[in-house]
């Protein structure tokens, strides 16, 4: 599993949840619905849905998340669960989830768990990774790597075309309503934005490295995709967004 360095995370990936903010009209949350935030992270979201008037509780896989959203806004509800097998006490108006169902190696077991987890005529709305989702970082990782002579990269994300994930959710019972695929270039703070990134979220696949060896990788990926992700005086992640609403039928 990920392992994840919180205040790093809080302080230099806040573009998460702050590019997620785009879901919430999406979601349209009602004052006294009931809402589940799956993938909660340290909270931002879970927040500004509560803030919305809809009674919200926050889930994620990783304690170091929870702790931090907990510690973030005491006055909300946040538990430890698994995506692929959590059970709510009754069931949601609407499941919300962003830039979480990327990181589920299983996701027909998380369609079901969002399925159970919902109300007749309930709603699912999320975002996360598609195909394609930061091919170009992922394909100069493993060059690099292969280059000083590592084993390539094995990245654990899943990131769907449109089409299987829709026949996915249909599978799984889902009525989708509302399904896109679309780029989203995102901004990396500063020069060694690229480089924290790789270090944040390939940090598995590098991280046993000596650090000479990690410094020397990390340059030869900013060399190989400078021309493509380096404009306006910073780094662009190439990211790519599934989005997609759908409902529990009646
Ligand atoms: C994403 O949000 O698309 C993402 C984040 C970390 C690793 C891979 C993808």
């Amino acid at each position: 599993m990920q392992t994840w360095d919180t205040d790093r995370y809080q302080i230099q990936h806040d573009f998460v949840w702050r590019y997620g903010e785009g879901l919430l009209p999406l979601l349209a949350a009602q004052p006294g619905e009931h809402i589940l935030d799956l993938g909660c992270g340290p909270g931002q979201l879970t927040r500004q849905i509560a803030d919305q008037g809809a009674s919200v509780m926050g889930i994620d896989a990783a304690p170091n998340m929870v702790a931090p959203a907990q510690r973030n806004f005491p006055v909300l509800i946040f538990c430890l669960a698994d995506a692929r097998d959590f059970k709510v006490t009754a069931p949601c108006d609407a499941v919300f989830s962003n830039a979480t169902l990327h990181w589920v190696t299983d996701p027909t077991a998380a369609a079901r768990a969002i399925f159970r987890a919902l109300k007749p005529e309930g709603r699912f709305v999320t975002e996360f990774g598609g195909q394609g989702n930061v091919q170009t970082i992922t394909a100069a990782v493993d060059a690099a790597m292969t280059q000083a002579g590592l084993s390539a990269g094995s990245f654990p994300w899943y990131f769907p075309t449109l089409a299987e994930y829709v026949a996915l959710l249909d599978q799984a019972r889902f009525e989708v309503t509302f399904a896109q695929l679309y780029d989203r270039p995102t901004p990396l703070k500063g020069e060694d934005g690229l480089a924290n990134w790789v270090r944040m979220f390939c940090g598995g696949a590098l991280s046993d490295q000596p650090m000479a060896t990690q410094e020397d990788v990390l340059h030869q990926v900013q060399d190989r995709v400078r021309s493509r992700l380096y404009r306006d005086g910073q780094w662009w992640a190439d990211y790519r967004r599934l989005r997609i609403v759908a409902l529990r039928p009646q």
